[in-house]
């Protein structure tokens, strides 16, 4: 069996093909060029533009031709809802063209099975950090349980609005990375509450900061408490689930200074620590394919007219009937 995967919750339009197995036969990517903060209605006008060729450029990447598709899976949510329309359609269209199943899957869920699938992580707690999410979950009871999250904007989010607010550049994540080394630590507030994270704050204190300190100073010390922030909720989850392996999923985690600070805390707790490769911890079309695997093969079905988007979808929402 051969899915096609469709991505296009943001900025970010993907179209991956993964076979029964696991395999990744493409998984092409257009991104679209930010020079400010996304406008749904503009990445939604890209996504339409976008799709159709590369919908062909992911088929020519795999070798394979559109009658060998034998599903079709799209991200269904959560994310932006004209975004998200733009792929339903094209989905529900090539189904209906091609007389294939779709089905709409969740984009949370697809980030933590690509993750399992490329690292062979069995049962990790999951740290997942992007532009619109933020969270510590972990497989409990036939769900991806959410031990920790963001109670207001995503960690990701944060960076690049410092980012864009001080005119440095868009996306921010890699310009801050980039920007933090060399710098020192100033003072900024590290907000934790229970398990959850709070980073609004920190971002107007950011923000504040570099009208006295150097950028690289203020870079780096965004990036050291709100990364740290982070790994403390990802620790004290691992304490109390005892899950012995940690994965990452999202952009924000190719982050090379986040990663070896959840290496650092790993190793502390003898637990392995895993990273799938840079193309898959960001926005993709394979993990929407793979899920699409997955659900497909535990017995999912859709009819068209269950396919509406759902933009608030919460990771949690989602029965895993394939574990
Ligand atoms: P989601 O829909 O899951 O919220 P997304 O649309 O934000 O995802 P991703 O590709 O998962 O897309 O993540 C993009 C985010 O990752 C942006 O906020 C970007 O600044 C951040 N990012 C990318 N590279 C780095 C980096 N090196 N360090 C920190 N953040 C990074
Ligand atoms: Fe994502």
């Amino acid at each position: 069996m051969l899915c096609l995967g469709i991505e296009g919750t943001a900025e970010k339009l993907g179209v991956g093909i993964v076979s029964e197995k696991g395999e990744i036969l493409a998984n092409e990517g257009k991104p679209m060029p930010l020079k400010e903060g996304i406008h749904p209605r503009e990445a939604a006008q890209h996504h339409a533009q976008n799709i159709k060729p590369l919908i062909e450029r992911a088929l020519a990447k795999a070798g394979v031709g559109m009658e060998e598709v034998d599903l079709i899976a799209f991200s269904r949510g959560p994310g932006l809802g004209p975004c998200l329309r733009v792929i339903a359609v094209a989905a529900r269209t090539l189904a209906l063209r091609y007389k294939i199943p779709v089905l709409g899957v969740n984009h949370c869920v697809a980030h933590i099975e690509i993750g399992r699938l490329t690292t062979g992580a069995e049962d990790p707690l999951t740290v997942y950090a992007s532009g619109g999410n933020t969270q510590v979950t972990a497989f409990a009871a036939k769900r991806y349980r959410v031990f920790g999250e963001t109670l207001d904007i995503a960690l990701g989010n944060c960076i690049d609005q410092f980012a864009r607010e001080l005119k440095l550049g868009a996306p921010g994540g890699p310009i801050v990375e980039r920007l933090a080394k060399g710098g020192s630590y100033v003072e900024l507030p590290y907000v934790v509450k229970g398990m959850d994270l709070s980073y609004s704050g920190l971002l107007t204190a950011a923000i504040k900061k570099a009208k006295s300190a150097s950028i690289a100073d203020v870079c780096f010390s965004l990036q050291e408490t709100a990364f740290a922030m982070l790994v403390e909720v990802a620790e004290r989850a691992l304490a109390h689930t005892e899950k012995e392996e940690v994965l990452i999923a999202g952009g924000v985690t190719v982050n090379a200074r986040l990663q070896e600070m959840l290496r650092s805390m790993c190793a502390e707790h003898g637990a392995a620590f895993y990273a799938p490769p840079g193309e898959v911890l960001g926005d993709n079309g394979a993990m929407i394919a793979w899920l699409g695997v997955l659900s497909y093969s535990s017995g999912v079905r859709q009819r068209l007219e269950e396919t509406q988007v759902i933009q608030r979808w919460r990771t949690d929402e989602v029965e895993v009937l394939w574990r």
